[in-house]
C-alpha cells in the first residue's frame, strides 16, 4: 500500500469523531425542499456545503441561484497534467444533494428529526442516510487525501437542493453549464447497499412520474343520510379509479404502460436471482404479512427492473377522531409511477390521462396535476470509475461488490447521460433498514466509516496505475 493511502486511511480513522460532529451540524439544518416554509434553511444548507468546500481548499466555490433552490458548485483542477506533471489525471464530478424529504409524521420519531442523536451503532436524523451522510463521507475522504499529500485527481462538485422533488432546476443548470461540468465520469453516492456485508454498485435506477389526482363531486360536503345514494361520493369514485389501475395479476392497466418496457434478458434475470435478496429478505425488511406484485417476476425484479404504480397519499372526507356522516365534496390522491428503460414520464402522464378519460364516471369531475418526474437510467458497468470503485469496495469489505438495479430514482443520472454524455458510478453506504423517507431515518455508523475509507481508496485508485 502506498504511503499516501496508508496516511489518508489512518487520518480518517483518527478523525471519526470529527466526521460525526460535522455530519451532525449538517443534519441540524432542516432543509426540506418541498416545503416553502423551509426556504431559509435551504439557503443555510447551501451555504454550509459551500463553506465546507472552501475549507477543503476547493476553488471557484459558487452558489448558483435557480428557480427554486440553489446549486453549489466547486472545483479543484490542480491535478491537471500541465501543473501536476501527472500523465493523465482524471476529472471526477462528485454529485450530491443537500435537501431532504419532509419529516412527518413527527410523533413517530424517537428523537427530533433535526436533532441528530446516536442510539446504539446508528445516528438518527432526517437525511442521515439519504444523503447528507453520503455527502459528508465524500467531503471527509477528500479531506483525508488533501491533508496527506494532496489530491491526485481533479474534482468538480455539484451539490443540489432539489433532488427530493425531482431535480426540476438541475436539467436547465446542466444544459447551461456543459463546459463547467465536463468530466470523465461522475461519482453519485445517493444509492445504498443490499446489506452491511454486501458492498453495492447500482447500475440502473428507475424513473419516476408523480401526479396529484383530484376528484370533485357536490358543490359542498353533504349529509350522507339525506344525499347518500343520490350523488356519486368523490371518495368512492376516487377509490374505484385507483382500484382499476391494477389488474388481478398486479399489472398496471394504464393503456400502453408496458409498450416501451425493455424486456429482461435471461442473463439479467439469472444475475438478479443470484443477489442475496429473496422473498425472506423483503418480508424481513418490510414487516409486511406477505409480498405483492406483478405476477411472473421475483421481488428483486419487481423492485428494480419492472415499472410500478403506487398511491403515496389519500385525502378525503372526515379523518379526525370519532365519526361524522358526510359525503365529501372532493377527494385527492398522490400517485406515483416508477419507470424502467425505455419508459418516460411524459408518455406515462398521457397514459394516465387516457385511463381517466376512459374510466372516470361522468357524474364526477377530475383534474390531474403533473407534479414531477425523472427518467430511468442504465449505467455503463465497465468504465474506469466503476472499476476503481469496485476495487475500493473490495479493499474495504473483502468481497467483490454486487451490481444491482435500484428501485429508487435519481433523476440526475439520466440527465447527465443525456446532456453531458457523462456516466455515473452510483453507490452509497445506506442500508435497507435505514428508514429513508420514513420516521427514524438512521445511518449505521460502522458502515459509514467504512464508506469513508472506500472513497479514499476510490480516489487514489483512479490515480495509480496499479491501484
Ligand atoms: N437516495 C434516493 C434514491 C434511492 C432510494 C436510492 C433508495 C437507493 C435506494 C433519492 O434521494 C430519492 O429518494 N429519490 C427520489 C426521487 C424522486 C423524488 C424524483 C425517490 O426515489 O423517491
Ligand atoms: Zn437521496
Amino acid at each position: 500500500m502506498s504511503d499516501q493511502r496508508q496516511a489518508a486511511l489512518e487520518y480518517a480513522r483518527q478523525n471519526k469523531e470529527q466526521s460525526l460532529k460535522l455530519l451532525e451540524t449538517f443534519l441540524s439544518i432542516p432543509s426540506v425542499s418541498t416545503d416553502p416554509s423551509h426556504l431559509p434553511d435551504m439557503q443555510d444548507a447551501a451555504n454550509w456545503v459551500a463553506s465546507q468546500l472552501r475549507d477543503l481548499g476547493m476553488q471557484k466555490v459558487e452558489i448558483y441561484p435557480t428557480a427554486r433552490h440553489p446549486v453549489v458548485y466547486a472545483e479543484w483542477l490542480g491535478a491537471h497534467p500541465q501543473t501536476a506533471g501527472a500523465r493523465s489525471a482524471p476529472t471526477v464530478l462528485i454529485y450530491g444533494h443537500y435537501d431532504v424529504q419532509p419529516a412527518d409524521p413527527l410523533d413517530l420519531w424517537q428523537s427530533g428529526p433535526f436533532e441528530p442523536t446516536v442510539r446504539g451503532e446508528s445516528l438518527y436524523a432526517r437525511g442521515a442516510s439519504d444523503m447528507k451522510g453520503q455527502v459528508v463521507a465524500a467531503l471527509k475522504a477528500v479531506e483525508a487525501i488533501v491533508r496527506n499529500g494532496g489530491l491526485p485527481v481533479n474534482l468538480k462538485w455539484l451539490i443540489e437542493g432539489e433532488e427530493e422533488i425531482g431535480s426540476p432546476s438541475l436539467e436547465a443548470f446542466i444544459a447551461d453549464h456543459k463546459e463547467l461540468l465536463a468530466s470523465d465520469f461522475a461519482l453519485n453516492p445517493d444509492s445504498g447497499m443490499i446489506g452491511q456485508n454486501y458492498p453495492t454498485i447500482t447500475n440502473s435506477l428507475r424513473g419516476l412520474a408523480y401526479f396529484e389526482l383530484r376528484v370533485y363531486g357536490p358543490a359542498s360536503d353533504l349529509h350522507s343520510g339525506i344525499y347518500g345514494g343520490v350523488v356519486h361520493n368523490p371518495a368512492n369514485a376516487l377509490a374505484e379509479l385507483i382500484a382499476g389501475m391494477h389488474d388481478a395479476e398486479g399489472r398496471v392497466t394504464l393503456p400502453g404502460f408496458y409498450d416501451k418496457v425493455r424486456p429482461l434478458s435471461a442473463e439479467e434475470r439469472a444475475e438478479m436471482a443470484r443477489l442475496p435478496m429473496d422473498e425472506k429478505h423483503y418480508l424481513e425488511q418490510t414487516g409486511a404479512p406477505a409480498l405483492y406484485g406483478e405476477a411472473g417476476y421475483s421481488p428483486v425484479e419487481r423492485s428494480g427492473a419492472r415499472p410500478t404504480l403506487d398511491v403515496n397519499g389519500l385525502l378525503a372526507g372526515f379523518t379526525g377522531e370519532g365519526s361524522k356522516t358526510v359525503i365529501p365534496a372532493w377527494a385527492m390522491a398522490k400517485i406515483s409511477t416508477r419507470l424502467v428503460p425505455d419508459q418516460n414520464p411524459a408518455d406515462v402522464a398521457g397514459q394516465l390521462r387516457r385511463y381517466l378519460e376512459q374510466s372516470a364516471s361522468k357524474d364526477i369531475r377530475w383534474e390531474l396535476i403533473e407534479m414531477h418526474g425523472g427518467a430511468p437510467s442504465i449505467s455503463d458497468r465497465n468504465n474506469a470509475g466503476v472499476r476503481a470503485m469496485g476495487k475500493a469496495l473490495e479493499s474495504v469489505w473483502g468481497v467483490q461488490p454486487y451490481f444491482r438495479r435500484e428501485g429508487g430514482s435519481i433523476p440526475v443520472v439520466g440527465q447527465m447521460q443525456r446532456l453531458l454524455a457523462l456516466e455515473s458510478v452510483v453507490t452509497g453506504f445506506g442500508l435497507p433498514d435505514d428508514n429513508v423517507h420514513a420516521p427514524n431515518e438512521k445511518l449505521h455508523l460502522p458502515t459509514w466509516y467504512r464508506g469513508i475509507e472506500a472513497f479514499i481508496h476510490f480516489f487514489l485508485n483512479l490515480a495509480s496505475k496499479t491501484g
